[in-house]
């Protein structure tokens, strides 16, 4: 009892304990090939919101932003320690005409973090209600929303998976 005890206290910390697996996220699986291999980082910028972070995506390992799993949500490991509080990715469903370009934001706010993301062999998954797969359009994360009557991929947008590859160190 005494140590479920102490590992659902580690479980539940705002910061990443040693017991978490750490991971950055990887494109895969594009059609177009320059949309693969390319790795998710946290964007803050004035058009962002206070609250609210850009996923976007650079070819650079060594700026990949560091995610864990909490309990279905998917937490960004901040480097900033100024700012450790539990930022987590939000899958926004605006339903904007094209089901393929909702956006995804990693935000910090008090309900942040959408709930029923997992890891399979096809990468990170979202809920499947409201999640159907990954979107790069214009080097920036979207998701596809399974309820919308319009599902034709644009011109700049291409379907990806999201591969999760865990850190050694
Ligand atoms: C592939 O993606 C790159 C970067 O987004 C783009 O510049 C290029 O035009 C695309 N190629 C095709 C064939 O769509
Ligand atoms: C984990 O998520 C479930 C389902 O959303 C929720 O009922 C439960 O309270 C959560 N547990 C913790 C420790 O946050």
């Amino acid at each position: 009892m005494k140590l479920l005890a102490a590992v659902s206290l580690l479980a539940t910390a705002a910061t990443a304990s040693p017991v978490q697996k750490l991971f950055n996220l990887q494109t895969s699986g594009a059609s177009n090939s320059s949309h693969n291999g390319l790795w998710l980082v946290s964007y803050h910028s004035a058009a962002s919101g206070p609250l609210d972070s850009e996923p976007i995506f650079t070819k650079q390992a060594a700026d990949a932003a560091t995610f864990y799993l909490n309990n279905g949500t998917v937490r960004y490991d901040t480097p900033n320690q100024q700012n450790q509080a539990p930022w987590a990715i939000d899958l926004v469903t605006v339903q904007r005409g094209n089901g393929l370009k909702e956006p995804v934001r990693i935000g910090v706010h008090e309900d942040a973090g959408t709930k029923g993301f997992y890891i399979n062999k096809d990468g990170l998954q979202g809920p499947s209600q409201t999640f159907g797969s990954w979107s790069i359009c214009d080097n920036q994360l979207f998701f596809q929303n399974p309820q919308a009557s319009d599902t034709t991929v644009p011109s700049n947008c291409d379907i990806v998976k999201l591969q999760a590859v865990y850190k050694t160190s």
